[in-house]
């Protein structure tokens, strides 16, 4: 029997990382999956590794209409909803002094705004005592230099939990924000030399980044009645890093 036996999941930004790990995991234990991602091919290539019960939905978490045509299909090929993931999100260095408006807008409009719609536009479809999750970032929680465009951006999420929890209490809907710190992934690759990874990992009590799959576990929890009594809570899984 598994964790999440008949019940349906958005994952936003699945094709990759650690919302992939947790879309495969999700599947494994009894899920059907609905993914999303912006590159048809990246899509197409997670889909077939997924194998079984999933439905690849192209789109843009940070556009309104391809939110729609999201939540159209998932009526459409399972009626409702019981667990979604906003995992969509990213965000790249500007020091203060250097920010400009169009790394503002674009942030902010994907890891806010993006995500507050990608949680409202979910509602109609949504089964009485769901799971709703975010991927927030530790970066809100420290105070990494050059990051606060995108350490305000996710910041959001606590507040929002917390009002929409108390907004959804009569349907049961639980809210939580999963908030990771460093995790091997291939944005990671991108943003970061191997000096600057090192130089991470050295802020990292855990001794390591993290891996997608450690994530995906914590996700499975938060997805799952395993959390049945955890509300309005961040998780953060960084390894100890903003512990101390
Ligand atoms: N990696 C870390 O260390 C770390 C730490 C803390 C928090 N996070 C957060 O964790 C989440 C996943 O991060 P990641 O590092 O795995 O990111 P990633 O590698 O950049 O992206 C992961 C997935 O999201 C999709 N994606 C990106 N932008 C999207 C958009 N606008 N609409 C729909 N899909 C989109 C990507 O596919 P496409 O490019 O094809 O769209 C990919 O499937 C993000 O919210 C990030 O802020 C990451």
């Amino acid at each position: 029997m598994g964790k999440l036996d008949g019940k349906v999941a958005v994952i936003t930004g699945g094709t990759t990382g650690m919302a992939l790990a947790g879309a495969k995991l999700f599947v494994d234990e009894g899920a059907h999956v609905f993914i999303t991602g912006r590159r048809q091919e990246a899509l197409d290539e997670a889909v077939k590794q997924i194998g079984r019960n999933v439905t690849g939905v192209q789109g843009d978490a940070a556009d309104l209409d391809d939110l729609d045509r999201l939540y159209d299909t998932v009526k459409r090929e399972k009626g409702s909803l019981d667990v979604l993931w906003a995992s969509a999100g990213g965000g790249e260095p500007a020091p203060l002094g250097e920010i400009t408006e169009a790394q503002f807008d674009t942030w902010f409009g994907l890891n806010a705004r993006g995500t507050l719609f990608t949680v409202q536009k979910a509602l109609p479809l949504f089964n009485d005592g769901g799971s709703i999750f975010m991927t927030g970032s530790n970066a809100s929680l420290g105070a990494f230099p050059g990051w606060s465009v995108y350490a305000g951006s996710k910041a959001v999420q606590q507040a929002w939990a917390r009002v929409w929890l108390n907004e959804l209490k009569d349907r049961r809907i639980r809210v939580n924000v999963l908030t990771p710190g460093q995790v091997a992934t291939a944005k990671q690759e991108e943003l970061f030399d191997e000096d600057t990874k090192r130089q991470f990992e050295s802020l990292i009590p855990r001794g390591r980044m993290g891996r997608p799959d450690e994530i995906a576990t914590a996700a499975l929890f938060l997805a799952s009645d395993d959390s049945s009594y955890v509300n309005g809570m961040e998780l953060v899984v960084d390894g100890g890093t903003t512990a101390i």
